[in-house]
């Protein structure tokens, strides 16, 4: 017996349905991208020009110039800033800091992405490190090209820098950052080289993974505390301790250390040369400044090794604090959060054995 033409149809139709429901293209990850500006918004007058003017392009912009995020996540943008990150300030961090954590907090974000300039790039991603409240991935990116040079590393870095945080496995891994290809730990990161595009290092940490035009290869995940494991936050969010950072050399005198006090400083790093050393007169300058209550965190200038206690500088009798595995950039970040804690240095220094 024939079965009707009009059941065969709606049986069609049914399966049709059923199929285009189940073949549902995958619900794509939701990242945001925040931006602050840097050369990875920069402008030049023509794609040689070795000039350009940091922070130029706005977020979206640098979004649509990435037509290929559509394929891997649902991406929208807010301008944080529009600045180069030489002109970084507590009042940006802040406001990074809770606008990441209220994105973070919400069950329609899955990840962050935050563009920003090179120059200060180790200290901002270790910053937030410190205070981002959350297991979602968090993936800073830059540039050392402007947009508009002729092979601008740009694209590529905020591609894969949305690969990481729509990425399940860049999960727990801490505050990470993306570029030239290489997936760095916040904590290691180090910007080594004025120009080249492959500026950035992880010293003998060695990277937490490497992307390649979106697939992800994962090595490790970072041993210090971070992010949701971390006591440390921004307080009331109104502002921060003042920390200064003094540079040793030759013959270096003690005057900035008095000045940095006298001007209200409540913790010096000194980027001290070799394993956080100093001239003696500078020397008797901190010992001065640490009775006045300042805090001083021996750093050092090299950018390698780690600064441990008491060996040319007797940290007990002079009552410094050592940056172990921090350069000084990330020694004042780690410092201006524990002042918000304790000024006691020895409190001061069990943060610094563990964060
Ligand atoms: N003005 C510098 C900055 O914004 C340029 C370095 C860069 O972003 O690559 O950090």
């Amino acid at each position: 017996m024939k079965t009707p033409l009009r059941i065969l149809g709606a049986l069609g139709a049914t399966l049709l349905l059923a199929s285009s429901t189940f073949a549902q293209a995958p619900k794509r990850p939701k990242i945001v991208i925040l931006a602050t500006g840097g050369t990875i918004a920069g402008a030049a007058l023509s794609p040689t020009d070795p000039g350009y003017k940091s922070g130029a392009v706005g977020v979206d912009i640098l979004i649509n110039a990435v037509p290929d995020l559509k394929k891997i996540a649902d991406v929208t943008g807010e301008q944080i800033a529009s600045i180069g990150s030489q002109d970084m300030n507590d009042e940006v961090w802040l406001k990074l800091a809770k606008r990441a954590n209220e994105l973070l907090a919400s069950p329609n974000v899955d990840g962050i992405a935050i563009t920003h300039g090179t120059d200060t790039l180790e200290e901002t991603s270790y910053f937030l490190d410190l205070v981002v409240k959350s297991d979602k991935p968090v993936v800073l990116t830059g540039s050392m090209r402007p947009s508009t040079a002729m092979s601008a590393d740009g694209p590529l870095n905020i591609y894969n820098a949305v690969a990481i945080a729509a990425d399940p496995k860049a999960r727990g891994r801490g505050v990470l950052v993306a570029v030239d290809d290489d997936i760095h730990s916040a904590h290691d990161i180090v910007k080594t080289h004025t120009t080249d595009v492959a500026t950035f290092s992880s010293g003998e940490a060695g990277l937490i993974g490497v992307a390649l035009f979106g697939a992800n290869i994962w090595y490790r995940t970072p041993a210090a505390i971070h992010t949701r494991a971390s006591e440390l936050s921004v307080g009331d969010g109104k502002s921060l301790p003042r920390v200064d950072i003094i540079y040793a050399h030759a013959n270096m005198s003690p005057d900035l250390i008095t000045a940095a006090a006298q001007n209200g400083a409540k913790g010096l790093v000194i980027a001290g040369v070799g394993d956080g050393n100093m001239t003696a007169p500078a020397l008797e300058a901190v010992k001065k400044v640490i009775k006045q209550g300042v805090v001083v965190v021996r750093s050092s200038r090299t950018n390698g090794g780690i600064i441990r206690r008491n060996i040319e500088v007797n940290d007990d009798q002079v009552g410094t604090v050592a940056s172990m595995e921090l350069n000084p950039g990330k020694a004042r970040a780690l410092l201006q959060l524990a002042l918000l804690k304790s000024s006691d240095a020895k409190k001061i220094q069990d943060y610094f054995d563990r964060y």
